[in-house]
């Protein structure tokens, strides 16, 4: 599949009841040929407004985390593990999930990124292990296939809970610092 082919089936999808309620596809942003990969969960308001991933007030402190550790966001690509929003940013439903990973799979694939960082429990319970504990695990790197993969605090989290930014800052640390080598 290209790009253009997996874009468009997104847009038009209708595998679960999220295409009708959302107004922008939130597709993916940033560098088709990335070595890294952030992947969130859904898109928020502001997301679903503008069509970009990580935008509104979760995604500006996501960018503080990036510009501190020296990563530059169109260097990079940022996904979700759905494509459309959820009402009331609800967390998303399993089966939402189970249909709408393929997008995402099919964008791995594509890119063929080195490294893999998920952003928040939902994200990591998908593609690291359904079991995994993000409050034990995060900054932990696991090889999976051929990636390198972890997960970071969710940055909707850190909005509510600052007491974790000290530990996120370490975490995108180690990120930075494996990226720079493969780069
Ligand atoms: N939270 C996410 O998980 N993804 C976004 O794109 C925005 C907020």
């Amino acid at each position: 599949m290209t790009w253009d082919e997996l874009k468009s089936s997104c847009e038009s999808c209708k595998r679960c009841p999220l295409g009708e309620t959302r107004t922008k596809l939130v597709f993916g942003t940033g560098n088709r040929e990335a070595k890294l990969m952030f992947v969130g969960e859904a898109p928020g308001g502001e997301e679903d407004k503008t069509g970009i991933p990580f935008v509104g007030a979760a995604g500006k402190l996501f960018d503080k985390y990036l510009e501190a550790v020296g990563i530059d966001r169109n260097e990079v690509y940022i996904a979700n593990i759905l494509k459309c929003r959820p009402p009331q940013n609800r967390d998303p439903l399993p089966e939402e999930q189970d249909v709408c990973i393929d997008y995402l799979r099919e964008q791995v694939r594509l890119i063929k990124p080195k490294m893999i960082v998920c952003l928040g429990r939902i994200s990591a319970m998908r593609l690291i292990s359904p079991d995994y504990r993000i409050t034990k695990e995060h900054g932990k790197w696991v090889k999976k296939g051929q990636y390198d993969m972890t997960a970071v605090y969710h940055p909707s989290l850190l909005l509510r809970d600052a007491s974790r930014r000290d530990e996120m800052l370490a975490d995108m640390i180690e990120v930075a610092r494996r990226y720079n080598e493969i780069k």
